[in-house]
């Protein structure tokens, strides 16, 4: 009693705390460096008692990067305006004349990994290695990633965190990971691949993302009003919010100065995250009809492995591959797998007004796309949780809960570390599903609902268009390179 009680005030404690310290960073989106997402249901993120993890498949953003050129654009329109004028500033704005863009080597920083997103990276792989201890020190890891410079890196520091006991980085011949570099954006390689929805021509047709613009002009002039109280001799517009705020989560992951952050109230910055959402919905995720079609081929591999089990390949396999599997993609292709899932499309939230941001939403960028963002699936073998008492007989390791005879095995998702349930499939240990249920849910339910990748896709015709991903199976591809850990 004593201690749920406790618990209880500590709950409530650390939300009163949440709420008191609002953090922009937790609210910017695709701008976000990574944070873990709140558990929106109050699951824990433990694996849950008596439960082992034997099998996970995880699909991620490459970390936080320097901004894309057409941004890096809208800095420097920024600055210039700001270095154009005669004019005093006060307030939260007194910094603006002695700001300068966070980019001291434009050659080469646009678009690449920052060292805050090499750290994301390599912070997750010395994470998973603990949380999991699938393959000894000495052994080798396989990962697949897409192939821009930012993916690749980020794999490589992944790889660098979860091998780091015996990877030794003084002699790269004894290095042991492997990056599957798969072709990036092209339009030739269909479902078997991390950047599916380039190769599903009608794709762009679903895509609705526009409706953030549109909700944007909503606020944006109103914030510029409000700002200009701070300014006397120049002007700030509509134009100058976005980066403005961008600014927040970009220049505090790359120099580590969040100035920007302080500029904007609590109601500017949840307005500035509902773009984003509707953005992220609309475009790549269940908003538009083509989501779930491009994000099902993955989970459909994912499903078939964890079917057969850790260690095993496919029928038709050339390759076993590890018993983690590690995709590393873009922002816009984790939305596709959460709408082959079918999570966060609870109708009274779904789909997300246009206009109105309804606070019950599941469905947060900042949660999902923020940098390094990611989707995991997890394979539980559980049995009964340890007992209060344990008998040893001499010289017989007694095995760990999960790893003896007798495991039932479920699956879960976390989504940013945060579990989130399967709809209707939630009887198992820390809301997991059965793994049988969850055969079921995706190769039934959620095939369906996806539907076929060439005929949905529009690929009839095509000659050698396929609806299968098997990279993970069938090594090496002719289209992609295997890279040896630098
Ligand atoms: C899977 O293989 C790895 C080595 O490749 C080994 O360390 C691990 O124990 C195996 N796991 C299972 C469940 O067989
Ligand atoms: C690196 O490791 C290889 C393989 O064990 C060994 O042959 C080589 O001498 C090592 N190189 C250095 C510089 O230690
Ligand atoms: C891929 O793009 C090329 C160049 O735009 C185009 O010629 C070709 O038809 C496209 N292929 C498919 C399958 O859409
Ligand atoms: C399909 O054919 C195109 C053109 O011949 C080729 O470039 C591509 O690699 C093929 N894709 C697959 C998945 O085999
Ligand atoms: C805002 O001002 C800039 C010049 O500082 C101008 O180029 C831009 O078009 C203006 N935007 C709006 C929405 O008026
Ligand atoms: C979301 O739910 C609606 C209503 O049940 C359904 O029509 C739609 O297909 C679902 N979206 C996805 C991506 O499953």
């Amino acid at each position: 009693m004593v201690c749920s009680a406790l618990l209880g005030f500590a709950v409530a404690a650390s939300l009163a705390s949440v709420l008191a310290e609002f953090n922009p960073l937790h609210h910017s989106g695709p701008a976000s460096p990574y944070f873990d997402a709140p558990s929106q249901l109050g699951i824990s993120t433990e694996t849950p008692d008596g439960c082992v993890v034997d099998q996970a498949a995880y699909i991620l953003r490459h970390g936080s990067r320097y901004p894309e050129p057409g941004s890096f654009a809208g800095w420097q329109a920024l600055f210039n305006k700001f270095q154009g004028a005669s004019y005093t500033a006060r307030g939260p704005l007194a910094f603006i004349p002695s700001w300068t863009p966070p980019i001291d080597d434009p050659p080469h920083e646009p678009l690449f990994l920052t060292s805050t997103g090499a750290g994301e990276a390599f912070a997750l792989g010395v994470d998973l290695r603990k949380r999991y201890g699938f393959t000894k020190g000495g052994d080798g890891l396989t990962v697949w990633a897409a192939s821009q410079q930012r993916v690749l890196d980020t794999a490589s520091y992944f790889l660098h965190g979860y091998l780091s006991q015996g990877n030794y980085l003084t002699n790269t011949s004894l290095n042991r990971g492997t990056t599957i570099s798969l072709p990036d954006s092209v339009n030739f390689t269909f479902a078997n691949s991390l950047t599916s929805s380039n190769s599903c021509p009608l794709y762009p047709t679903g895509d609705k993302s526009a409706l953030a613009n549109t909700f944007r002009a909503t606020y944006q002039s109103n914030i510029a009003k409000r700002l200009n109280h701070f300014l006397n001799g120049l002007t700030l517009n509509a134009t100058d919010i976005g980066p403005m705020q961008d600014l927040c989560g970009f220049q505090t992951e790359v120099n580590g100065d969040s100035r920007f952050c302080d500029v904007f109230q609590t109601s500017e910055w949840l307005d500035y995250e509902y773009a984003h959402d509707l953005n992220y919905y609309y475009g790549s995720g269940p908003g538009n009809p083509f989501s779930a079609t491009t994000g099902f081929p993955w989970l459909k591999a994912v499903t078939d492995l964890f079917a057969l089990g850790p260690n095993k390949t496919t029928p038709t396999g050339t390759f076993t591959p590890p018993p983690l599997l590690m995709s590393f993609t873009h922002d816009n292709n984790i939305p596709p797998v959460l709408s082959a899932l079918g999570l966060w499309n609870e109708s009274f939230v779904s789909p997300l007004s246009p206009t109105h941001p309804d606070p019950r939403r599941h469905f947060h960028a900042s949660y999902l796309v923020s940098f390094f963002g990611h989707i995991a699936l997890e394979r539980l073998s559980c049995g009964p949780p340890m007992p209060d008492m344990v008998k040893h007989v001499v010289g017989q390791i007694v095995p760990v809960p999960g790893k003896g005879s007798n495991t039932k095995k479920f699956v879960r998702v976390r989504i940013n570390n945060a579990p989130v349930p399967i709809p209707g499939c939630t009887s198992g240990p820390g809301s997991s599903c059965s793994l049988q249920q969850f055969e079921q849910y995706v190769n039934v339910n959620r095939a369906k609902a996806s539907g076929d990748f060439v005929t949905r896709c529009g690929l009839q015709n095509v000659k050698n268009a396929s609806s299968t991903l098997n990279f993970f199976t069938n090594l090496p591809l002719n289209s992609a390179i295997q890279l040896p850990l630098p």
